[in-house]
Order: structure tokens, then sequence, then C-alpha cells
């Protein structure tokens, strides 16, 4: 492995992954990041790489829709793996605009594959990153695994569940050596506060309301990025082709009872504010339309054949998560103005 492309690596698990494979493993070649650069695309998520790296690192702004910028980034750095994180990721914004998930998620892996289909004789491993929710919802017994039937109940899951089956297909049909994974919600650094926790520690930091959905009692299986990252890097080495690994935390958390803890913590490290106990803040609002109620992940055949297991307790990462969010200031605030799209209108124009 020389050249390893790494789209959507400039937004959340993205960067984390580039940051790790920088910093913590022996992977001496080049990484090429293609991003878009759309909202959830932040250059400063990966500022800050030291100088060894950058001679390594080469960022790509270009669309995965766009099938001669793919091309072009194929040959010009004689890409030999994939690791395809760049989708539209958030499920309510698919509710209410679902047609940049069907492009970016569906047509842009399309794009991805034939690309790859080119470069068969050099092309080592194409790694999909997928999710939990191509499963749908489980009720309070049970556990997603690698056979559990497909699902989906939003937008964003479909436009998942439909590209996980072109790179299976692709698999079969072409040869290519995919592997595929899917995992359960993540969090960690850098990622964009519109999800749930980064959202809550920011509005309870701000003295905002915490919108709670329903009541609050829909499950999600968190796992820290870095631990996620380390899981992408172990199946891309030594995953077999062909093969889907599902990744979980083991950490299964009612939504108000995180929202909950989220509060505690930071009535504990954050000076006193208005509104103590923060738990004040918590307003149930309504519920998401085709909520899933519960994911839990069997993660048995990661940990058998490959020897992964998450290492972050929920406890220690929540923790470095929130204190990274306070650490950083200056990212959040230009994060919240949209000073952080700068970047791009200024090297872009205004289409950026
Ligand atoms: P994110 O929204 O933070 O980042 C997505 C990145 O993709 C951004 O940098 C964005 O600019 C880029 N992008 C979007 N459209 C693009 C396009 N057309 N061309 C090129 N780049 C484009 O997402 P994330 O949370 O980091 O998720 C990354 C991947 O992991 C996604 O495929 C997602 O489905 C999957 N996943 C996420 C989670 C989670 O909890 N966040 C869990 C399981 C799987
Ligand atoms: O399971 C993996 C998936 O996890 C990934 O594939 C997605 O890309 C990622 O966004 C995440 O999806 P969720 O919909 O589970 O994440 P989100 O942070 O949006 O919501 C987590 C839970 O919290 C969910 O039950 C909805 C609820 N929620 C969310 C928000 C933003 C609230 O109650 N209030 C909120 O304001």
């Amino acid at each position: 492995m020389k050249n390893i492309l790494v789209t959507g690596g400039s937004g959340f698990i993205g960067a984390n992954f580039i940051r790790y494979l920088l910093s913590e493993t022996d992977y001496s070649g080049r990484i090429v990041n293609m991003d878009l650069l759309t909202y959830a695309g932040n250059p400063e998520n990966l500022s800050g790489l030291d100088a060894s790296a950058q001679g390594r690192y080469v960022f790509v702004h270009a669309d995965i829709c766009d099938a001669a910028a793919v091309k072009n980034a194929f040959e010009a750095y004689e890409i030999d793996t994939i690791c395809h994180f760049a989708a539209e990721s958030h499920v309510d914004r698919s509710i209410v605009a679902p047609d940049a998930f069907v492009n970016t998620n569906i047509v842009g892996t399309f794009i991805l594959l034939e690309e790859a289909r080119r470069h068969t004789d050099r092309l080592q491993r194409f790694h999909h990153v997928s999710t939990d929710e191509v499963y749908g919802s489980l009720g309070k017994e049970g556990f997603f695994s690698e056979e559990t039937p497909y699902d989906p109940s939003s937008p964003y899951s479909a436009s998942k569940a439909a590209s996980d089956h072109l790179v299976r297909a692709y698999h079969r049909t072409y040869n290519i050596p995919v592997t595929i994974s899917n995992c359960s919600n993540n969090y960690g650094p850098y990622q964009f506060p519109e999800k749930l926790i980064p959202l809550m520690i920011l509005n309870g930091i701000a003295d905002k309301p915490l919108p709670v959905y329903g009541k609050g009692i829909n499950v999600r299986d968190w796992l820290f990025v870095r631990d996620h990252c380390r899981a992408i890097w172990t199946i891309i080495q030594n995953g077999r082709t062909g093969e889907t690994y599902n990744i979980g935390g083991e950490c299964e958390i009612p939504n108000i009872t995180l929202v909950q803890t989220l509060c505690d913590i930071l009535d504990e490290m954050v000076p006193p504010g208005q509104n103590r106990p923060r738990s004040n803040l918590i307003t149930f609002v309504n519920d998401r339309p085709g909520h899933d109620f519960r994911y839990a992940i069997d993660s048995t055949k990661l940990k058998t054949e490959l020897h992964w297991k998450p290492e972050a307790s929920f406890e220690t990462g929540i923790r470095q998560t929130v204190q990274w969010y306070l650490d950083n200031p200056d990212w959040v605030a230009r994060v919240q103005s949209g000073e952080y799209r700068k970047w791009l209108t200024e090297n872009y124009g205004e289409r950026g």
C-alpha cells in the first residue's frame, strides 16, 4: 500500500482517520484526501498536521460524483487503496432534503467503483465505510449481526444500504477487492454540532435548550471515533476480501440517559452558568419521523477474526470529548459562525 485515497477526509471520522493513520500507524505512503467540502467538511479538522506528514498528505477538492475528477486523482496519484467515507451523513437532513443523499451516497459510490474497476491491476483494497442503520430498528432485545437483513428507515440509511449493495455487487461481478464495515454511532473530537453529542455539549455550555426527540427512550450504541478508526485500519490491512464486518461500542445508552450524563459532566467541568443543574435545559421536542428505536451491534466477527475490541470506555471517551470542545473554542466559534467556510470562498470564490 503506497497511495491511499481517503474520500471525505475533511469530515468528522475521515479527519480522525487521517490523523490516526499519520500519527499512530506505521503506514508510510501517501494519503490523498478527496473532499468536496460541503457544510460538513472543514479544512480546520486537519490543521496542525506536523511537517513530516505534509509531504505525504495531499488534498484534492473534488466531488466524488465527478467522474473526471475521480479519474484524474486515481491516475495522478496511482491510487492502490481506497477508504471511502464521503457521504451525506445526517438523518434529519435526509428527511428534509434527500437529493444530495441519493447523489453522493449512491451515485458517488458508483463513480468510485467504476474507477476502481479500471484499476483492478493495482487496486489492493476498496474499503467502504457504512452504518448499522442499514439494518433498520431493533426492539428491546437482540443485536445486528452481519447476517441481519437490510431494512433501512430513512433516506440516509436507504442510500447507504444502496451503496453497500453496489460495493458487494462490484466484488461479485468484477472481483473488486472490497471490504465493508457497518458501524454504530461515533462520538469524539471534530464532530459537527448537528449530531446529538456535540449539539448537547455546545448547547449545554451556552445555556441553550437541549432538544430531546420524543420521550428520549431511543437507544444508540456509542463508539469512540478512535476505536472506529482502529477497526477500519485493521480491516483494510487484514480483513478478508468480500467480507463485511460490524463495528460496535458495546455501549447502549438511551438518549435521555446520555443527555443527563452530559449535563452532569458539564456541571462538573464548566464554571457555573445561569442554569444549574444543566438538566433544567432538557426540552422534549417532536419525534424524528421513522425514528429507529434501538441499535446494538454484535462485533463478534471483527473481534474473533481480527482481534479488535473497543479500547475507550464511555466514561473516558465522553470526558475526553467534552474536554476537546472546551479546549477548542476557536474551532467551535468558526463552525458556529460559518467562518470555517471562508477557506473555500477564498480559494474557489462563491461557488464554494
Ligand atoms: P461527516 O458528515 O462528518 O463528513 C462527511 C465528509 O464527506 C465531509 O467532509 C464532506 O465534505 C464530504 N463529502 C460529502 N459529500 C461529498 C462529495 N459529493 N464528494 C466528496 N466529499 C463529500 O460524516 P462522518 O460522520 O464523518 O461519516 C463518515 C462516513 O462514516 C459516512 O459514510 C457515514 O455514513 C459513516 N458512518 C458514520 C457514523 C457516525 O456516527 N458519524 C457511524 C457509522 C458510519
Ligand atoms: O448509527 C450510525 C449512525 O449514527 C450514522 O450512520 C450517522 O451518520 C450518524 O449521524 C448517527 O445517526 P443518528 O441518527 O443515530 O445520530 P444523531 O446524532 O442524529 O442522533 C442520535 C440520537 O439522538 C437519535 O436517536 C436521535 C436523537 N436526537 C438527535 C438530535 C440531533 C435527539 O434526541 N435530539 C437531537 O437534537
